[in-house]
């Protein structure tokens, strides 16, 4: 097997090779002069099994254009199998139509990747897993929270509850809380426009407790932020957060440090443009 990345997250496909003690694959992406992007596979892939290391993160729609030539330059080289590993899977929050004539991005993501060539997807944490449907070729959907919960326990945290920040995440939420031995609280959020969430209610118990607050994705840190003063606001005493995918986009760092989160666990799925001491980076690398 030969594994292979883009530009979306290079250190993590660097740890992975160095994790399984075997070389990165020598590909080279450039821009030509107009954007469109160069690709050169450096080295032969006639017969082998391919693994492209790509997240579909931030710059998204680059990476899946990066991701997708990847594919297809493998597949027109004889490449006997493409896996395509992409730790996030971009558009996942567009697979369904909440208004009238929505796209249904997900699902054309899904279309774009096999269209290309793929013949089987890893993926992590879909924000709904409904998406592994999305293909009909075979995807492995692998979850973050066992990392996650490894760190906590490790911290050796008591009186904790679990708090999943909306209504869609109890599952996860539920699954940590186990994984830990901990109480759970669930947050009714309503999001009146994209990128804006307001808290209604919480249910759960939090007086004195550490709460932890377990999110799929960290976009804008809105959800997350004002989920925490909410926690504190009814008598939690400390606040964690953690999510898979660090997306942290725009005002998230600002938001974040203005916060009264103690500490951000994350995994390395997305890599971080900005870091600061709140936040503790997880290597989803050896899963
Ligand atoms: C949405 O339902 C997701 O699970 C996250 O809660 C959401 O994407 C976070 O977005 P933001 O950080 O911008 O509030």
């Amino acid at each position: 097997f030969k594994i292979f990345c883009g530009n979306a997250n290079r250190p993590l496909a660097q740890e992975i090779v160095d994790y399984l003690g075997v070389p990165l694959g020598e590909a080279k992406i450039q821009r030509f002069g107009d954007g469109e992007i160069c690709l050169a596979i450096d080295e032969s892939v006639r017969g082998a099994d391919i693994y492209v290391v790509q997240p579909t993160c931030y710059p998204t729609n680059d990476n899946i254009m990066e991701l997708l030539i990847m594919i297809d330059a493998m597949r027109r080289a004889s490449a006997r199998r493409i896996t395509a590993v992409m730790p996030y899977y971009g558009y996942a929050r567009q697979e369904r139509k909440s208004r009238a004539r929505d796209p249904i991005t997900a699902k054309l993501m899904a279309n774009l990747i096999t269209t290309a060539g793929a013949d089987r997807v890893v993926t992590m944490d879909l924000h709904a897993p409904a998406i592994q449907g999305f293909f009909d070729i075979p995807l492995d959907h692998l979850p973050g929270v066992p990392i996650l919960a490894e760190y906590f326990q490790e911290k050796g945290l008591d009186n904790l509850c679990v708090v999943s920040p909306d209504l869609g995440g109890v599952t996860r939420a539920r699954n940590l809380a186990e994984r830990i031995g901990a109480s759970l609280a669930i947050i009714d959020k309503r999001r009146p426009e994209p990128n804006v969430s307001e808290i209604m209610n919480v249910i759960g118990e939090l007086k004195g407790k550490t709460v932890i607050m377990i999110d799929d994705i960290i976009d804008t840190a809105g959800t997350i932020t004002q989920g925490a003063y909410a926690l504190v606001e009814r008598g939690a005493k400390d606040v964690y957060a953690c999510c898979t995918h660090p997306v942290l986009s725009g005002p998230a760092i600002e938001r974040l440090q203005n916060s009264v989160i103690r500490e951000l666990v994350v995994t390395n799925t997305i890599p971080i443009e900005k870091m600061i001491p709140q936040i503790k980076v997880l290597s989803v690398a050896p899963l």
